[in-house]
């Protein structure tokens, strides 16, 4: 067993492939912050207890699984969240539809309530089994004993495996070896830290990018663009984001990347004024490339040997191919304004459109196949895209439609085409084990209430989306989609757009605090998205919850479904205050609460100093916040904001200060602020104190 890093070892069996995330990887292990961490120094799993075998089949893995531990992990998973017990194959998919491990976004890699977590580099469609069965002999035949034969359903299909230490099994077809790495605890969210220290960090959003975002239309020209965006502003809606759908290129399936000057004729003016509006520009795209796209002929002997949509499928991972995608992104997009891109169609839709992807069996230049290309396109295609950006000095915030292995460094944010609120939450919970992150956006809506429910559940996430794809008018004037399209509007929309604009309100007045989350995620690997297990590993009430999440260190979200008046809340051990009233509530325990329609339930620590900024319309560039400091219970904790310039990469050497907030339990009562740090300008003016006890 090698050690790699501080509470990090690797343990090698055979020859591992030549393409794995590993050897893929561009980003640097963050080695002085994982020093930072405390551990232990031991493999938190024995090498004497790690069989590692090469069959016909590949790599067979065991590890040992104790009885009381629990499973989490394996990058976006859609349909559970506890993995214990079960079976999960890391194969890239675009519609997870049940649980079965596929998913936008696999990642081969667990942590345990035991306080560690395995990572298996692989891109190969491996198999975990969580586990799912015991060894020969190891039920000591329970079941013999059973007088009568079972004949109830329940009785036939309940058998319960005997209590007692399991084996997690991995099967990764195809390779001849393999390297396993073990991450320290001692507690389960340290060792997502440490995998995500690992990974190169977590990614930080320029300060707009935590704004309101908003797709437009696909079929939109530039008239309907600017009377969005005109009425958007007049209506004094929060809009940060402007994104364009296929329509903006001249061929979207497989596409060009070059204006139509039919749709968009004059598109540089009109860049120009929505950037003087304020407005950041988002271009939906993805990576197979029509015969007509400028970058075709380059990229032809770059390519794998099968198309998709008579595209070229560009081998990212070959330098040449990637600085032909880089080049013309930086030359005719970054360099003109544009601040992201949504990376769409990347994750192989073979469950319901056989052909928008390409066969397992294709071969790439660089010698990887199908197989394992799925399941590196996403990070290879957002690592293509990141690459302008660094160029030109400016951060993104964008999205992307597939990911894996070692991701957490890049700025993308996940999303999906199902449409289900339910699992929608259920992403946002699970994102946070694996380095990803992942919006529940909001497109059309089933009813008013229904728009509502899902806009506050998307405002309490990364990216807070509107992906209006569909139809061409806001949602808060038509949920349906087409009377939206025809121009009907509700007889109440005023009303509905006055509750969306509160609640995109509440989104910009929570950026400080987003944003320090996110400096978290940047230099400790905390996530700043995640599930309750990972602050409370001790409290089983934990385990099982699909459908609320930490945001940050002092916020619980605890969204509400369409049809539903009320829900049940477990909050873990210590005090809670509720965000809209400052109602103290006990934790430890489980409340049935009945918010109003314009009311998500959310809890704040109690002890918490939580800064709230007066809302924007818009995050310009050197935007300054008015903070009001919220001070829950008479001994709040300090708060640290992050402040920089927002937008730019020299928070990486150190340009950037940490604003302290403070409360003097026994004095006046009264909160003070302290900067220190080597930037030079103001984000945030602290404007007031408001203390709830
Ligand atoms: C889908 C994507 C949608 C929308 C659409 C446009 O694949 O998930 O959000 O962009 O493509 O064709």
């Amino acid at each position: 067993m090698d050690k790699i890093a501080n509470g990090v070892w690797r343990l090698r069996g055979g020859e591992p492939e030549r393409h794995t995330p590993v050897s893929l990887r561009e980003t640097e292990i963050r080695y002085e912050e994982l020093d930072r961490l405390d551990c232990p120094g031991v493999s938190p799993v024995p090498e004497s207890e790690i069989s590692i075998h090469h069959t016909a089949r590949g790599v067979k893995i065991e590890l040992p699984l104790r009885a009381e531990e629990q499973i989490y992990g394996f990058g976006l998973q859609l349909h559970r969240v506890n993995h214990t017990g079960r079976k999960k194959v890391m194969r890239v998919n675009s519609d997870p539809v049940t649980d079965t491990g596929d998913s936008h976004a696999p990642v081969p890699f667990y942590v345990s309530t035991g306080g560690y977590g395995v990572y298996i580099d692989t891109s190969r469609y491996a198999a975990f089994y969580c586990g799912t069965n015991l060894r020969k002999g190891a039920s000591e035949h329970k079941s013999a004993e059973q007088k009568e034969v079972a004949t109830s359903e329940i009785e036939l299909y309940g058998y319960q495996a005997a209590e007692g230490d399991r084996t997690m099994v991995i099967d990764v077809p195809a390779a001849q070896g393999i390297d396993i790495y073990l991450f320290e605890g001692p507690d389960l969210k340290t060792a997502v830290q440490r995998y995500n220290l690992f990974s190169g960090g977590g990614c930080l959003p320029p300060v707009w990018g935590l704004g309101v975002w908003y797709r437009a239309y696909s079929a939109a020209k530039r008239e309907d663009v600017m009377r969005l965006a005109g009425q958007f502003r007049e209506d004094r809606m929060p809009v940060d984001v402007f994104g364009f759908e296929p329509g903006w290129q001249t061929k979207a399936y497989s596409c060009s990347f070059v204006w139509d000057e039919g749709r968009f004729s004059g598109h540089e003016d009109m860049l120009k004024q929505l950037y003087g509006m304020n407005f950041r520009i988002n271009l939906w795209e993805h990576l197979f490339v029509h015969p007509t796209s400028p970058m075709y002929p380059e990229l032809l002997p770059h390519s794998g040997n099968y198309e998709v949509w008579e595209g070229l499928v560009p081998d990212l991972s070959v330098k040449e191919a990637k600085d032909v995608f880089a080049g013309h992104h930086l030359k005719e997009f970054v360099e003109k304004g544009i601040s992201g891109f949504k990376l769409d169609e990347c994750d192989s839709s073979d469950f319901v459109h056989s052909n928008w992807s390409f066969p397992d069996t294709t071969e790439f230049p660089s010698g990887m196949d199908g197989e394992q290309m799925h399941n590196q396109l996403g990070t290879l295609y957002q690592a293509a895209v990141q690459a302008p950006f660094e160029t030109a000095g400016r951060r993104t915030w964008s999205q992307v439609r597939a990911s894996g292995a070692l991701a957490s460094p890049y700025p993308f944010v996940l999303y999906s085409d199902l449409y289900d609120h339910e699992v929608f939450i259920r992403g946002v919970v699970n994102a946070g084990f694996s380095g990803l992150l992942w919006t529940p956006e909001v497109r059309q809506a089933e009813s008013a209430e229904d728009l509502i429910r899902r806009i506050q559940t998307t405002i309490f996430s990364p990216l807070a989306l509107l992906n209006c794809w569909r139809i061409l008018n806001p949602p808060w004037m038509q949920v349906d989609r087409e009377k939206n399209v025809k121009g009907e509007f509700l007889d109440n929309y005023e009303e509905v757009r006055d509750i969306c604009r509160k609640l995109f309100e509440t989104r910009m007045s929570l950026i400080p605090y987003l944003y320090a989350s996110f400096a978290s995620y940047y230099f400790d690997g905390i996530p700043p998205f995640r599930a309750l297990v990972m602050d409370y590993p001790d409290d089983p009430g934990t385990y099982g919850i699909e459908d609320a999440y930490m945001m940050g260190d002092r916020m619980l979200v605890a969204p509400l479904i369409t049809g539903r008046t009320m829900r049940s809340v477990y909050l873990p051990r210590g005090c809670w205050r509720d965000f809209w009233t400052g109602e103290l509530y006990e934790g430890g325990r489980t409340y049935t609460v009945e918010p109003e329609l314009d009311r998500i339930p959310v809890y704040v620590k109690e002890n918490s100093l939580l800064p709230l900024a007066k809302p924007m319309e818009f995050v310009a560039d050197n935007a300054v916040f008015e903070i009001t400091v919220k001070a829950y219970g008479n001994e709040p904790q300090d708060f640290e904001l992050f402040e920089d310039d927002g937008t730019s990469f020299a928070y990486r050497d150190g340009g950037f200060n940490r604003v302290r907030l403070s409360w003097q339990p026994n004095g006046d009562a009264a909160g003070s602020s302290s900067r220190s740090g080597a930037y030079e300008g103001t984000q945030y003016r602290i404007i007031g104190w408001e203390h709830i006890v």
